[in-house]
């Protein structure tokens, strides 16, 4: 598999080629992402919740989100790898926020880091960008500010809101981003956004004219399957799926009927 890198991405863009993006947690989701030509997988901070059992984003350290990118890279080792840098590892200061994701680059050999927000951010975009190291942006719903915004909402329905979005849009644009994520915003502003600007857009609820898509992995195959945001899309019925071959397996013990003799060692 050939390996992706940004020029890939912005080449795609340019073609008006759409790009795919994962977000998972480990060597085998990471591995079916490898081999099905994914273009990038983001190790994504819903490990939080999705992987953990955790009720936010928040609780995520920089040491765990090491710890899976590692795994992921092991998967996909050609794939482009973006790292979600966890609440509180870069809003303190700039320079804490360049150590980490300084450190999250040696460590993982991820080829990005991903940080929520606009306008505050930018200083820090800047610093990351001269050192080197590729920024995604991530505007509209952010789920590290969830407190401030009271739970999950659509960005963009008033026109103060859309506002904000350009403007921060246009100030990580010009701070060095090259990819935004656009989360939970109306179609209409997200495709506005996305065709006003060289930044390559990824949308999660964010309807089809962003430049790619992303969804999170136990979501697309529906393992988590007691939510269901508006936006996801389930290609399988992945709980349904697991949870009848785990049923079959404590029957098949319980009878005697597993192992059987060609499932065993003889002498
Ligand atoms: O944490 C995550 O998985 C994400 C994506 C859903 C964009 O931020």
């Amino acid at each position: 598999m050939e390996r992706v890198t940004v020029r890939t991405l912005r080449k795609k863009k340019k073609e008006g080629r759409k790009i795919t993006m994962i977000s998972t947690y480990d060597f085998i989701s990471a591995r079916l992402c490898e081999e099905v030509g994914i273009d990038s997988v983001l190790v994504g901070d819903s490990l939080g919740m999705v992987f953990q059992g955790q009720e936010s984003t928040l609780p995520v350290t920089v040491e765990e989100i090491i710890y899976h990118t590692k795994a992921v890279k092991r998967g996909a080792p050609t794939r482009f790898i973006i790292v979600d840098m966890p609440f509180m590892s870069y809003q303190a200061s700039a320079e804490e926020g360049l150590r980490n994701c300084g450190r999250v680059i040696k460590e993982t050999g991820a080829q990005a880091v991903k940080l929520e927000g606009g306008e505050e951010i930018a200083h820090l975009v800047r610093r990351l960008v001269d050192a080197g190291i590729p920024v995604v942006g991530h505007i509209g719903y952010t789920p590290q500010s969830e407190h401030r915004f009271g739970g999950p909402k659509v960005v963009g329905k008033e026109q103060e809101e859309v506002e904000k979005l350009k403007r921060d849009l246009k100030i990580l644009e010009d701070a060095g981003v090259f990819m935004v994520v656009l989360e939970s915003i109306p179609w209409k502003v997200a495709k506005d956004l996305s065709e006003s600007s060289s930044v390559i857009t990824v949308g999660i609820g964010a309807g089809k004219y962003c430049d790619g898509q992303v969804l999170v992995f136990h979501d697309l195959v529906g393992l988590v399957d007691y939510v269901k945001p508006k936006f996801v899309r389930r290609y399988a019925e992945g709980a349904k799926i697991f949870r009848e071959a785990l049923r079959n397996f404590k029957i098949d013990v319980e009878r005697g009927d597993f192992p059987s003799e060609g499932e065993s060692y003889g002498e």
